[in-house]
């Protein structure tokens, strides 16, 4: 088992990660940390509610469920499938030497070695948590109802600050002719992407149906099997102190009528089969290969160093213009499409490139000039639209 799960991880695009708990390897690129006004958050958008509009969300699911694959145990049976104990002891069979290491032949069960090596015995995982009374149940605002927090802080305080961090960097500056950025706008708006990309951030803030946008739909569905345990959405008031008073107080987060159709498809749930939302645009200088898999990677060298076989797998950093070009053309597109197909590490990963299909292209009535002045649109641009306040 432990062989075939290194195949799958060898996979990963480097730049990409799979800590999604659906047990398919859908990899996605990391996603941008110019985060203000690119709400909601993750390339799902599940991540839409409680403070910084869902960014304290998506920063408490990183250290308060993907990093701490231990508190799954208490999913396990509705999400994998597996007994808790058989799945600690999958995960501690392969812990390094020591405290944290299951050994079949032994005397104590995997939830005993954990208990007597926890670093915070009495609450799940082994991350120091903030637990809600509906753990391990996942709300839309936390996985599991964990929130990571620091002795001697307010629960939750550490995702807080960091969101307030985060909305405050922007990309370093690009410098571009601004006669030439002004053409390769007026060039995104004649393809139509302004209808999706508008807003400070180039973000209308709407999750797309994964068979509209055609991309690799599995991960739009990672989010499904939680919808066996669900509990009202809610966090702790934001002064709570940790650890926990014996009456927290406990803080409800209605979901608007209006939101909720948008919030079942970001999370795969209610009947729909999930969706992606429209990423920001800010600093795409910097986030090459492009789109949620991946996939649309060319390097240096347009002719050869085509798809992930041609970039990453190589040691080939992907070149933002070519790749870009790629977004938009689909004659180049679907080079590396087939690129992706002929690899067995990108098939492995689900890496497609596929999908997305708004072209600037010869058959969409667009010249190579255009295509190069949008280009260089896209590459400009490093900061919001308008000078607006951290969110
Ligand atoms: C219907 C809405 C919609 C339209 C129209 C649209 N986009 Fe997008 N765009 C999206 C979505 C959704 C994604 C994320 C898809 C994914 O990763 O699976 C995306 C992704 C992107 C990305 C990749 C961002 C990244 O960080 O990887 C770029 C660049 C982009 N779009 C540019 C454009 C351009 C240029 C146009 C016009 C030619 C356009 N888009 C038209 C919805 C749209």
């Amino acid at each position: 088992m432990e062989a075939a799960t290194k195949v799958q991880v060898a996979s990963w695009p480097p730049g990409s990660f799979d800590s999604s708990a659906d047990r398919v390897t859908n990899p996605t690129s990391i996603p941008s940390s110019f985060s203000a006004y690119g709400e909601p958050y993750s390339w799902s958008g599940r991540e839409a509610l409680g403070p910084f509009s869902g960014l304290s969300s998506l920063n408490n699911n990183v250290h308060a469920a993907n990093s701490d694959t231990t508190q799954l145990a208490a999913a396990a049976s509705w999400l994998f499938g597996m007994e808790p104990e058989t799945y600690l002891g999958i995960l501690l069979r392969g812990a390094p030497d020591g405290p944290l290491r299951y050994d079949p032949a032994g005397q104590r069960r995997p939830s005993e070695v954990l208990n007597a090596a926890d670093p915070t015995p009495g609450a799940p995982g082994l991350n120091s948590y903030a637990v809600l009374p509906t753990y391990p149940a996942t709300n839309y605002m936390t996985d599991n109802g964990l929130f990571a927090s620091v002795p001697g802080e307010a629960a939750n305080h550490a995702n807080n600050a960091m969101s307030a961090f985060q909305n405050l960097l922007r990309p370093p500056q690009v410098g571009a002719d601004p006669e030439r950025v002004r053409q390769g706008r007026a060039v995104f708006e004649r393809a139509g992407c302004a209808g999706c990309h508008s807003g400070p951030a180039l973000t209308n803030h709407r999750v797309i149906p994964a068979a509209d946008i055609g991309t690799e739909p599995t991960r739009a569905k990672a989010g499904a099997k939680m919808e066996a345990r669900l509990a009202a959405p809610g966090m702790f008031a934001t002064d709570t102190p940790f650890p926990l008073p014996t009456d927290p107080k406990l803080v409800p987060l209605p979901i608007p009528e209006d939101k909720l159709p948008q919030l079942l498809l970001a999370w795969g749930q209610g009947g729909t089969e999930g969706g992606y939302k429209v990423p920001n645009l800010v600093g795409l200088a910097w986030s090459a290969p492009y789109l949620h898999d991946s996939g649309v990677a060319v390097g240096p060298d347009a002719q050869k160093d085509l798809g992930l076989p041609g970039t990453l797998e190589k040691g080939v950093s992907p070149d933002p213009a070519n790749s870009l070009r790629a977004l938009i053309d689909r004659r180049i597109r679907d080079r590396i499409v087939a690129a992706n197909e002929g690899s067995e590490k990108a098939r492995t990963a689900r890496a497609t490139g596929k999908g997305h299909g708004y072209w600037a292209d010869e058959p969409a009535g667009f010249t190579e000039a255009d295509q190069r002045v949008l280009i260089t649109y896209l590459l400009s641009i490093d900061r919001l639209t308008e000078d607006l306040p951290t969110p």
